[in-house]
């Protein structure tokens, strides 16, 4: 089943809206498959946003997402990357539209609340360096 890595960052964590995206995803019929409440390392954060690296706004945005508690995510199901996109809108929340995530509670391109990948290999690269294979459920091994 396909997986993807989401994360919400800083300012949705501090405006308490994990729970609010969380149940996003549930009531989608997507499966949380890991989750972890943590401050990233700038290390991590710079190896996160490597493809970023020789972007002005580089520095600001290791800044930003290291400055305080992120809600790191896996989730799984059909089509789930290109769908999770779907449902965060656009990254700028002034092209968002309504019923979005980032269009109904965005703030700046920065302060964007929710991070997701934007492709296989993405998810594949940020699921591997967020999350160890242990820290992850699988369902079908459960079931
Ligand atoms: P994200 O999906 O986490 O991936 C890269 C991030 O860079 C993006 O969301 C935005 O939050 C951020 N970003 C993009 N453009 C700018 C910008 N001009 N200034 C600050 N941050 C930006």
């Amino acid at each position: 089943m396909e997986k993807t890595f989401l994360m919400v960052k800083p300012d949705g964590v501090q405006r308490n809206l994990v729970g609010e995206i969380v149940a996003r995803f549930e009531r989608k019929g997507f499966k949380l498959a890991g989750a972890k409440l943590m401050v990233i390392p700038s290390t991590l954060a710079e190896q996160h946003y490597g493809e970023h690296s020789d972007k002005p706004f580089f520095g600001e945005l290791v800044d930003f997402i290291t400055s305080g508690p992120v809600f790191a995510m896996v989730w799984e199901g059909e089509e789930v990357i290109a769908t999770a996109r779907q449902m965060m809108g656009a990254t700028k929340p002034q092209d968002a539209v309504p019923g979005t995530i980032r269009g109904d509670f965005g703030v700046t391109v920065g302060k964007n609340v929710i991070h997701g990948s934007d492709s296989p290999e993405s998810a594949e690269r940020e699921i591997n360096l967020f999350f160890n294979e242990d820290q992850m459920v699988d369902y079908k091994k459960e079931n």
